[in-house]
């Protein structure tokens, strides 16, 4: 699949979300090459002008703005491009309006010879990723959404600081779909070395409101800061770029991505957040949790509610 030496990155949509994915890629010395394309090229031109001038403190990176030709070569094509939320609306909301913007997205993506791995970002991710996976006709491995990425780092946030523990020691997971009918694992939760269960009781009617309490913030978490500031980039970018560094560097790294599902958690030709193993080819394996009956439940729920929107838009 890829014969260069170098690492290429390709880049559409150069919005809140895309330019703060390509500072984050720069600071962090993911990537030797990124092409930024956006629909208003001078503003893609502005972005990498403004981010090569940041190259002396930097590692080195090419950094240009570009064409839908320039995705030939890439290793990832990254898309961001779309509307996004208004604050009000949901992410679902805006169904309709980007799957046409990605329609000629793909295709032209397509269109260049592009043969390596898209990651997508744009809402609502679930259904954009699905709609991505049919237009390129790319192998599922191949494709892949942000899934409930944030959602989990949000929920190892909170939960770092409710239990005064760095959330890079937290493993707990924010699974199905990017939006109003995601889920908590808690019964997957280890904080430090130990489970959750054996840290708190799970059977307290206190503790069950704390947990609820956290997971509630980490659902409504892009609602309340788009209300507060009109949308949400670093977080996601930072998401991004770590889904990138487990495919550039073959990391074989567990992020929760949103995958398409053939069998496994019991459901079929959807994509939805779950825990996969990321790493050179894309999705190396979605990760299949023993899930508790609660949480079984609301997978099937919020699978529900991403299939239904695939039947009436596909
Ligand atoms: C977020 O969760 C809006 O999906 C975006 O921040």
């Amino acid at each position: 699949m890829n014969k260069k030496s170098t690492n290429k990155v390709a880049l559409i949509g150069t919005g809140f979300v895309g330019s703060s994915y390509a500072f984050a890629l720069l600071n962090q010395g993911v990537t030797e090459e990124l092409v930024m394309i956006d629909v208003n090229k001078e503003k893609a031109e502005g972005d990498a002008i403004d981010l090569k001038h940041g190259l002396a403190f930097a590692s080195p990176m090419k950094i240009y703005a570009g064409d839908y030709e320039d995705c030939r070569d890439a290793d990832i094509v990254v898309i961001t491009a779309g509307a996004n939320q208004q604050p009000g609306e949901t992410r679902l909301d805006l169904v309709e309006k980007n799957v046409k913007i990605f329609e000629s997205i793909v295709n032209s993506v397509m269109e260049s010879g592009f043969d390596g791995i898209f990651l997508v970002a744009t809402n609502p991710v679930d259904i954009l990723s699905y709609a991505t996976w049919k237009f390129s006709g790319l192998p599922k491995e191949r494709v892949i959404g942000s899934g409930t990425i944030l959602d989990t780092s949000r929920l190892r946030y909170l939960v770092g600081e409710e239990f005064d523990i760095d959330p890079r020691n937290i493993h707990a997971y924010i699974m199905g779909e990017h939006g109003d009918t995601e889920f908590p694992v808690w019964s997957h939760t280890t904080i430090g070395a130990s489970n959750l269960s054996e840290i708190v009781d799970m059977t307290e009617k206190e503790t069950q409101e704390k947990l609820e309490d956290i997971f509630v913030n980490v659902r409504d978490a892009a609602y309340h800061i788009i209300q507060q500031k009109g949308a949400t980039y670093y977080g996601i970018a930072m998401g991004l770029v770590r889904i990138t560094k487990a495919i550039l560097r073959n990391e074989n790294s567990v992020l929760t991505i949103s995958g398409l599902l053939e069998g496994e958690y019991g459901q079929e030709d959807l994509y939805i957040g779950v825990p996969a193993i990321i790493n050179r080819e894309g999705i190396r394996k979605l990760i299949e949790l023993p899930l508790n009956k609660t949480e079984q439940k609301q997978f099937e729920h919020s699978a529900a509610t991403l299939k239904q929107v695939i039947n009436q838009t596909f």
